[in-house]
């Protein structure tokens, strides 16, 4: 799938901005903080209905003005479609197709994108906390009926870990909670341990790909309930439960719930080695790109086509043999590259690439590599 073009109003820096864009490599040139970053923003939006800067709307909406508009459209192998966003200081509507559309996982899957961001190099370096929330966007993007799991399952648990707060725990309404909990997370385990062994075997061949067959990556689900491959969903709940229950006087006692997927996180091996233990940073970045870079062929497989991906700023921070074989590898893609070093331009191919030079909330110039 690609996007063809895009419209701001008011979003960020820009007042008023029109672009059309080339269905390969789009790359966004320009001095930091000049708005690289607003316009790949805006284009994240259009996938998911929010920022991944920001869970503050208002924030995005130009300075001293009230309401910003994105609206882009789309084409894949067998549909176009057009996504709009606007935003005003209590308000936000989304449309695609001109139609409003009443909750976020109707927008979810319409337009799959793929932002890979210097974080994410530090995907295998970081805490439990930023892979399970790689693991909840990426299943949530191709599946959104696990996102309003994930909703309910995370209200629950807020709700439980208040009345676990309180003086006289009521043990009744906590029996209700423990039970819609153990429904939920038996139903976001089966999705996410399906989804984990998917991007192994992708990211383990992208890794082959990265290291020249070198490292074996191996990734597999690290959850703190015992539960094999043979368990249904109503083994599964069962185990839950029993969990959340044998746990009940701790919980009660610490305030707070101990046992959950709330809790889960990947166990990632090079060479069979634990890599965030003993891998050298190197490596680590290595296998975060790996299992970033495996959403790619994973939405593909699931969908029936590639997502667009977004590079923000990425570049200089690889050096120039993984810079080629990232976009050797990914060439079936439509990309948006946003980058201040003009010394890559070498590395595309003129033909494919369209550049855009970004100074001040303005497209200054546009080099147009042919469609
Ligand atoms: N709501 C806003 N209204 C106007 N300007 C904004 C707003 N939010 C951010 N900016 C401006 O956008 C610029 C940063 O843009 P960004 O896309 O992050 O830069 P970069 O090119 O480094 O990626 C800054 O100059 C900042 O002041
Ligand atoms: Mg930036």
């Amino acid at each position: 799938m690609r996007l063809n073009n895009l419209q701001l109003v008011n979003f960020r820096n820009y007042n008023n901005l029109y672009l059309e864009f080339n269905k390969k490599v789009n790359l966004l040139l320009g001095k930091n903080g000049q708005g690289k970053t607003n316009i790949v923003e805006s284009i994240y939006m259009l996938s998911f209905g929010k920022s991944f800067r920001t869970s503050r709307d208002k924030e995005i909406i130009k300075f001293d003005t009230e309401n910003l508009y994105v609206g882009g459209s789309f084409s894949k192998e067998h549909t176009d479609g057009l996504i709009e966003i606007a935003i005003g200081k209590n308000k936000k509507g989304i449309k695609v197709n001109k139609i409003h559309i009443q909750k976020i996982h109707e927008l979810l899957g319409n337009l799959n994108v793929v932002i890979f961001s210097p974080e994410d190099l530090r995907l295998v370096k970081e805490g439990p906390k930023e892979r399970r929330s790689f693991i909840d966007k990426e299943i949530s993007q191709i599946m959104p009926k696990y996102y309003n799991y994930l909703t309910n399952y995370n209200k629950v648990l807020f709700q439980r870990n208040q009345l676990l707060k309180t003086n006289n725990v009521d043990e009744a309404l906590l029996d209700v909670y423990d039970e819609s909990l153990a429904r939920y997370g038996s139903y976001l385990y089966i999705l996410r341990r399906d989804f984990i062994k998917k991007i192994a075997d992708i990211s383990k061949n992208m890794h082959f790909k990265l290291t020249n067959s070198i490292e074996e990556l191996s990734i597999t689900y690290k959850s703190q309930i015992d539960i094999n491959d043979d368990d249904t969903i109503d083994s599964i709940y069962n185990k839950f439960l029993d969990k959340l229950v044998s746990s009940r006087k701790h919980d009660i006692d610490v305030r707070t719930t101990r046992y959950g997927l709330h809790k889960d996180d990947l166990n990632i091996y090079v060479n069979g080695l634990d890599v965030r233990l003993y891998g050298s940073q190197g490596q680590q970045r290595t296998a975060s790109i790996s299992l970033k870079l495996s959403e790619i062929e994973l939405i593909k497989n699931e969908v029936g086509e590639y997502p667009i991906l977004i590079l923000d700023d990425v570049f200089s921070e690889l050096d120039e043999t993984r810079q080629k074989l990232l976009i050797d590898n990914l060439s079936v893609v439509q990309m948006f590259i946003t980058t201040a070093e003009v010394s890559h331009i070498n590395i595309f191919n003129k033909s494919n690439t369209t550049i855009f030079r970004i100074e001040n909330g303005q497209v200054i110039n546009i080099e147009n590599g042919g469609n």
